[in-house]
């Protein structure tokens, strides 16, 4: 056998017997693995720590409980990378980026002056790594109401957005475009190219809930099935459907998550 084929072979044996935990040590998955209420945040420090600020920390938690992903990482032009947008404190007060909300009228902004003259100095809650700051939303009290998974924020997201439990805004006034309904695209099943390894069943439609279709067309996915074949390995590594899942939707340890469709 190739090592390639023994690699897979052992895969497949240790999927069947090994808990999970230990399969993802053994598939070299053993990253620090972080705690719920850390799970999916950015730690943004292109121009920060050079000007004597604390880094920004990104809560993708708090986040996507209110907007989609597609209003923030197509309408307003996140990159899907950590400090990958590059945008400066001049830009978040020209209304861009984080400026597109955190303005005092849709949430918070830099500074606020209340109708007796007081100001309130909010840049810790931005800047706040290696701070203690006291923040409005608790993490863990979210949580208390969500329908609970085991891995990542230890939240069902799908679940938690078809039951009403979150609201998901896909609009934001000056930043998103009306558009017309598209024509939900075919749910398919994708092959694990293994015989004793469940295929995964691939929800279009669940994901054009959050993601739009921009999201993954054309960048991370051509629109022709198969066009461009990626590994279980490459996923890993955070391409194709890793490049979301484990940063910010659940991780890629949990198997049984994608892998779904009973073997025959
Ligand atoms: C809504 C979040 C938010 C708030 C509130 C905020 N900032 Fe920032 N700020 C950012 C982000 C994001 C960056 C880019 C971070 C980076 O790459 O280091 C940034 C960058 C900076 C920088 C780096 C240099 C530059 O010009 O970009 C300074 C200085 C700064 N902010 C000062 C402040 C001060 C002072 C306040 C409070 C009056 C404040 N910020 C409030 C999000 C915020
Ligand atoms: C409120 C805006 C907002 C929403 C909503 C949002 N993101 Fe993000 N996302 C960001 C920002 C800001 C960053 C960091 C970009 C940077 O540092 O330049 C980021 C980064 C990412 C990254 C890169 C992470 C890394 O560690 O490199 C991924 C992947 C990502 N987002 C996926 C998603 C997905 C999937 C959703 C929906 C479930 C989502 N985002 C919702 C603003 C958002
Ligand atoms: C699409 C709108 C939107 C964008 C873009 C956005 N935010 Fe927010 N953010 C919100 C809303 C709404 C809240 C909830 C405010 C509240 O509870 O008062 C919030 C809350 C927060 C909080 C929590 C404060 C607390 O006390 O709990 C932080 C920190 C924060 N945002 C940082 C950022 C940073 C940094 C960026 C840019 C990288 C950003 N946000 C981009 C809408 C946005
Ligand atoms: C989470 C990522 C993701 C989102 C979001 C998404 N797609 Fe796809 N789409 C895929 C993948 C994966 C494939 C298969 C590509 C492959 O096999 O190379 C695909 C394939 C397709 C195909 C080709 C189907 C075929 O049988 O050849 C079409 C058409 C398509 N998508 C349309 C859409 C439309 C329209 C939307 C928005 C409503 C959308 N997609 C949203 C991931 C996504
Ligand atoms: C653009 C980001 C993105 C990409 C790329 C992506 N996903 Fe997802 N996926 C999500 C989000 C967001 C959810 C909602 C659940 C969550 O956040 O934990 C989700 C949910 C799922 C679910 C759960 C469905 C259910 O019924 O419980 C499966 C399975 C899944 N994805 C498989 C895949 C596969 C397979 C691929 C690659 C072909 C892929 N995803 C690519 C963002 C993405
Ligand atoms: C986010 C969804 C997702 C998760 C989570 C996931 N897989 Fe996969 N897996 C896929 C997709 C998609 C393919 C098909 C790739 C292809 O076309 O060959 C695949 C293929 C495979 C294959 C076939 C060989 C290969 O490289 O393509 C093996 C073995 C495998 N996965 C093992 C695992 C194990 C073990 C875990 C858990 C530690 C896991 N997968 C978690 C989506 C996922």
């Amino acid at each position: 056998m190739k090592k390639s084929q023994v690699l897979k072979a052992t895969i497949i044996i240790l999927v069947c017997i090994i808990p999970v935990f230990v399969l993802a040590e053994t598939f070299g998955l053993k990253k620090k693995r972080p705690k719920p209420h850390e799970f999916g945040n950015v730690v943004i420090n292109n121009f920060s720590g050079k000007k004597d600020m604390a880094p920004v920390v990104f809560k993708h938690w708090l986040h996507r409980a209110k907007y989609s992903c597609r209003l923030c990482h197509v309408d307003i032009g996140f990159a899907m990378q950590a400090m990958g947008t590059q945008m400066t404190e001049r830009d978040n007060n020209e209304g861009m980026y984080c400026g597109a909300c955190h303005n005092g009228k849709v949430a918070f902004g830099p500074k606020e002056i209340d109708s007796n003259g007081k100001t309130t100095v909010n840049c810790d809650k931005c800047h706040s790594q290696g701070k203690d700051v006291v923040f409005k939303n608790d993490f863990y009290e979210f949580r208390k109401g969500m329908p609970q998974e085991r891995f990542g924020n230890g939240i069902d997201w799908l679940k938690a957005e078809e039951k009403d439990y979150v609201k998901i805004i896909d609009f934001l006034e000056g930043f998103s475009i009306k558009r017309s309904g598209i024509k939900e695209p075919e749910e398919f099943d994708i092959s694990a190219s293994e015989k004793n390894m469940p295929d995964i069943i691939f929800s279009h439609k669940k994901h054009a809930k959050w993601n739009g279709c921009e999201l993954c067309h054309p960048e991370i996915f051509g629109v022709k099935k198969g066009s461009q074949p990626y590994t279980m390995e490459e996923i890993f590594n955070g391409k194709y459907c890793g490049l979301c899942h484990d940063s910010v939707a659940f991780p890629n340890l949990d198997c049984q998550r994608c892998h779904t469709k009973v073997v025959m």
